[in-house]
């Protein structure tokens, strides 16, 4: 095990043995028109065979689906993936793949366990790798929200192919009130601050599940300033731990966390 320099006291008992980090410092608003209704997909997604080990499964060279942490999960080439955005549209937020911000979060409760059976909203969920994740290890209550609906038949394909169910939430994150994050006993999201004016809105996500009484909030990102600043905010009021993330298998990804939880 690597530390860097730790930013916060108690900050140790995130890490384990076998990962690298460094300690930075970091800050997001939206202004997009809100929508409020809850929605599910209740579509069933045809699902091309798939090995067990699950790499590359199609013929060589094609490279459309991998393997990562236990899930399957395809790239965009892959003939289920074309079939998908010609049935529902092509996400419009930058939901259009999966991105590796989720190894990162990923990685990090593979060493830092949610407890079994907990609730969990996964933010800009996308194609939901990460809440899916969540089901199953935790076998987590996962609702995964995003402003985009047409990222659902992506999180639905993939929670099928992956043996668990997700539900959805379609709204926008200053949407989300302090009495619907009561319900949940974690948060987690991966690469949604990735404009400025994000910051201010999950800031605020951010600080509202803490007085909501969320057990922890954890954000990942590849390292784009909204989320830096972002999580310098969070460090500095909410007593958030901010630091830097870096996994190597079985894909290589690199950015920083930010951690909030109940003290
Ligand atoms: C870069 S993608 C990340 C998707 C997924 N979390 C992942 O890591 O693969 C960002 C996601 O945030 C969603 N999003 C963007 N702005 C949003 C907002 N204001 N409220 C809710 N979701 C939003 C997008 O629709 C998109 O699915």
């Amino acid at each position: 095990m690597r530390l860097g320099r730790i930013r916060k006291a108690g900050f140790q008992r995130h890490f384990q043995r076998g990962l690298r980090l460094w300690v930075i410092s970091g800050g997001c608003n939206l202004d997009g028109k809100a929508v409020n209704w809850r929605g599910r997909c209740s579509s069933t997604y045809k699902i091309s065979s798939n090995n067990e080990d699950g790499y590359n499964d199609m013929p060589s060279g094609t490279n459309s689906s991998r393997r990562l942490f236990g899930l399957t999960v395809r790239q965009n080439a892959h003939p289920d993936m074309r079939r998908l955005r010609r049935e529902a549209g092509d996400p419009s937020l930058h939901g259009n793949k999966f991105w590796k911000s989720s190894c990162l979060i990923m990685d990090y409760l593979k060493r830092n366990p949610l407890q079994q059976g907990a609730r969990v909203l996964d933010l800009g969920c996308g194609w939901g790798l990460g809440g899916i994740f969540c089901a199953k290890h935790f076998d987590a209550k996962v609702t995964g929200l995003d402003a985009d609906p047409s990222v659902f038949p992506f999180l639905e394909y993939h929670a099928e192919l992956n043996g668990v169910a997700v539900k959805t939430w379609r709204c926008y994150y200053e949407r989300v009130r302090k009495q619907d994050l009561a319900g949940f006993d974690a948060v987690i999201g991966t690469d949604i601050c990735f404009w400025d004016k994000l910051e201010e809105p999950l800031y605020n996500l951010t600080r509202r599940a803490m007085q909501a009484g969320v057990g922890r909030v954890v954000l990942a990102d590849p390292g784009r300033s909204p989320f830096r600043r972002l999580a310098e905010r969070a460090a500095d009021k909410l007593d958030a731990t901010y630091c830097e993330w870096r996994v190597s298998r079985p894909m290589a990804a690199s950015g920083c966390l930010m951690i909030a939880e109940q003290r």
